[in-house]
């Protein structure tokens, strides 16, 4: 399968203001990410509270733009795309994010939501036929009779019903690729798996792409199946892979020490995780990153070497920014 969206390189600073003296302080939140998201795949994106996910969830989207590297869509720099060419592919690439609320106009209808996007896409749509659209769409994230729905406001809605709306308003303008950053992490944990099934229901029947932005390794691997999972900590990628390889034989030891400090719903893994003796359970701040492996600081493998620039090792298929993957203690027993 082709790629939709290829980043290459990319990174993105942001500027940070003030400090004692009022001088404002260049941050990079993303350095060196590199990332392929294949027609029709699922991809989890994995990582600490401040790690850069959604950063890298609006940079897929055209959101963001980043400080560096190229955003390639269906092969092309979106960058260098004329204005109706980046509209168009705003709309094939579509953010879902974690708030439900807060991504809903509060004095609109879900039906005057929904309708709007649809009308200035679909010009020529007389109104039976917008609303025939919405009918569909709302069917096919599972609210019915769709009546029962419309009329609402945001927040005569659940949680899980808003996340519904806002996975109907994205499929609405037929994307091919959906980034969901944290779409489960702010409803009901019983309502979760409805949600994650829902998306996978999305990319087997519409053949949309998902990247799915999440701090739970659990859902990850629940809704990455076959697909890939990229782990990510201080703005880097520092593995990517087979979600059953990298969950199951963690290879980076920043994913060691994030495997083992959560439950796995695994039994056979959680038998065999050991624990690692990590230096720290403090994140090390963006301003103080290390300029060679990012997980330095926190590392009990890591020795003066690693402070300078790490290439990527491909270990079974899977890509790890660790310069020590091959001497590393057995993890597997
Ligand atoms: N617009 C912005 N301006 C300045 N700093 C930002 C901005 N957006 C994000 N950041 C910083 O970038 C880092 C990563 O943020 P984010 O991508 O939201 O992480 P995550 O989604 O993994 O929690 C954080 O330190 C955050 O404070
Ligand atoms: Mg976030």
């Amino acid at each position: 399968m082709p790629d939709i969206i290829e980043l290459d390189n990319v990174g993105m600073s942001f500027e940070k203001k003030g400090g004692i003296f009022r001088q404002n302080k260049r941050i990079d939140v993303l350095r060196n990410i590199d990332l392929n998201i294949k027609e029709g795949s699922i991809v989890a994106v994995v990582g600490e509270s401040g790690c850069g996910k959604t950063t890298v969830g609006k940079i897929i989207t055209g959101l963001l733009k980043p400080t560096s590297g190229e955003i390639r869509f269906g092969g092309k720099n979106l960058y260098g795309f004329s204005l109706t060419d980046f509209s168009r592919t705003r709309e094939l690439v579509q953010f879902v994010q974690q708030d439900s609320y807060a991504a809903l106009n509060p004095v609109r209808t879900i039906y005057q939501s929904l309708s709007a996007p649809i009308r200035h896409h679909y010009k020529n749509y007389s109104v039976a036929e917008v609303d025939d659209k919405i009918n569909n769409i709302m069917a096919m994230v599972g609210l019915t009779p769709p009546e029962q729905f419309l009329s609402k406001f945001p927040h005569m809605l659940s949680g899980g019903q808003r996340q519904r709306i806002l996975m109907a308003r994205a499929i609405s303008l037929e994307p091919k690729l959906i980034v969901a950053d944290e779409p489960v992490s702010m409803i009901d944990v019983s309502l979760r798996l409805s949600i994650l099934n829902l998306m996978n229901e999305l990319n087997e029947k519409l053949g949309i792409s998902f990247v799915y932005i999440t701090h739970d390794l659990a859902t990850a691997r629940y809704i990455a199946r076959e697909g890939n999972i990229c782990v990510m900590y201080l703005g880097e990628i520092v593995e990517y892979g087979n979600v059953n390889e990298v969950i199951g034989f963690p290879k980076h030891p920043y994913t060691r020490a994030l495997i083992s400090a959560v439950p796995v719903p695994d039994p056979e893994v959680a038998k065999r995780e050991k624990p690692i003796p990590i230096k720290s359970m403090e994140i090390t701040p963006l301003e103080n990153r290390p300029e060679g492996c990012v997980f330095f600081d926190r590392c009990p493998y890591a020795d003066e070497k690693c402070k300078s620039r790490i290439d990527y090792a491909y270990v079974n298929g899977v890509k790890v920014k660790c310069r020590k993957t091959e001497e590393l203690p057995e993890w597997i027993n």
